[in-house]
């Protein structure tokens, strides 16, 4: 993985400084910048496989995913503040507390480095929220990377996966994004090359409006859809060779538990396949479905069907975001 200063767009529209030391605390870091304010995009994922392999002693499951950022995003803004709080405020009102992982990503990294610099959290959400898309991952780990840039923080790779593994098993994902074989709780992440098959170029995503709790997927999941990590494995291997995987390795091991206990889910994914959509798989514990196509024009007749029959879907592709929207004014 990598994240050079290549990777990331800083646009520097003000003097910017930062001084790494504070007078009377020589332990202590105290960002100063005359740049107040740093805007940053979180991109939500899909999982194209999600293989679960089986339950560890930690409780934890080991996994093994191909994930996939895709270009529905939530716009992150972070303003200096003259206190040493970390505050937030969140679109969604039911995400605006200590809880939320944009909160504890900023006290973590303020924790590492003896930071007490202050910080406004402007979330504005746009993933929809516990859908299986990654939205409160993606969001914890651009508030890191941007901390990082705006504060210009000397922290090295093993610190930031260190910070993002303790935040969450798919917020070391979200350090890259792009394409990527995920393993172990879902920290080992091993990037693939930036494919994208012609037949996916686009993704409708429906939300069926239930939010299922990753960790209540996770218990009932029952051993006998554990899978080995044959599914992962194949697709990784025809991407980086640039080829379509086949469909067959397309596999969820949550999907056949999530849409016996959901109806909701299961109806909505009956509505896809009888729309026109040639294919659809459950996003990660779900309940967003995905559901590849190559025509636009195909991709927008099943949207507009399935939203006239109340369903919140959106039209989305693919992205490898080797540009990181990190804008500091
Ligand atoms: O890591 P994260 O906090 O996102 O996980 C949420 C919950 O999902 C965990 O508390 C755990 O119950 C479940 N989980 C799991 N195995 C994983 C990832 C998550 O059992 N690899």
């Amino acid at each position: 993985m990598h994240w050079t200063n290549d990777l990331i767009f800083l646009c520097m529209l003000d003097k910017y400084l930062i001084s790494m030391h504070n007078a009377r605390m020589s332990h202590a870091q105290r960002a100063r910048t005359s740049s107040d304010v740093c805007f940053v995009r979180a991109y939500a994922k899909i999982n194209l496989t999600l293989d679960v392999l089986g339950r560890r002693a930690d409780g934890y499951h080991d996994l093994a995913t191909v994930m996939q950022t895709v270009d529905l995003y939530d716009t992150i803004c972070l303003t200096a503040t003259e206190d040493s709080r970390v505050q937030l405020a969140c679109t969604k009102p039911e995400l605006s507390n200590e809880d939320n992982l944009v909160v504890q990503a900023a006290h973590l990294v303020r924790q590492r480095l003896a930071i007490r610099q202050g910080v406004l959290i402007e979330l504005h959400k746009h993933i929809p929220m516990a859908a299986g898309l990654g939205g409160g991952s993606s969001d914890a780990a651009a508030v890191i990377l941007a901390l990082q840039q705006w504060w210009r923080l000397h922290l090295s790779l093993s610190d930031l996966l260190d910070m993002a593994t303790s935040l969450g098993s798919d917020v070391p994902f979200f350090l890259t994004g792009g394409l990527a074989l995920c393993e172990g709780r879902g920290e080992r992440v091993t990037a693939l090359a930036p494919y994208w098959p012609r037949s996916m170029r686009w993704l409708l995503l429906l939300k069926p409006a239930i939010s299922i709790s990753t960790a209540a997927v996770f218990r009932n999941l029952p051993a006998s859809d554990y899978s080995d990590d044959t599914h992962s494995r194949a697709v990784s291997r025809a991407l980086n060779a640039g080829q379509t995987p086949q469909l067959e390795d397309l596999h969820n091991s949550f999907e056949r538990s999530v849409l016996g206990r959901y109806p909701e889910v299961a109806r909505a994914k009956g509505d896809l396949l009888q729309a026109g959509a040639p294919f659809v798989r459950l996003s990660g514990t779900g309940p967003t479905l995905f559901a590849p196509f190559s025509e636009l024009a195909n991709a927008q007749k099943v949207q507009e069907q399935l939203q006239s029959q109340g369903y919140e879907v959106y039209l989305s592709r693919a992205i490898h975001p080797n540009v990181v929207d990190v804008n500091v004014y």
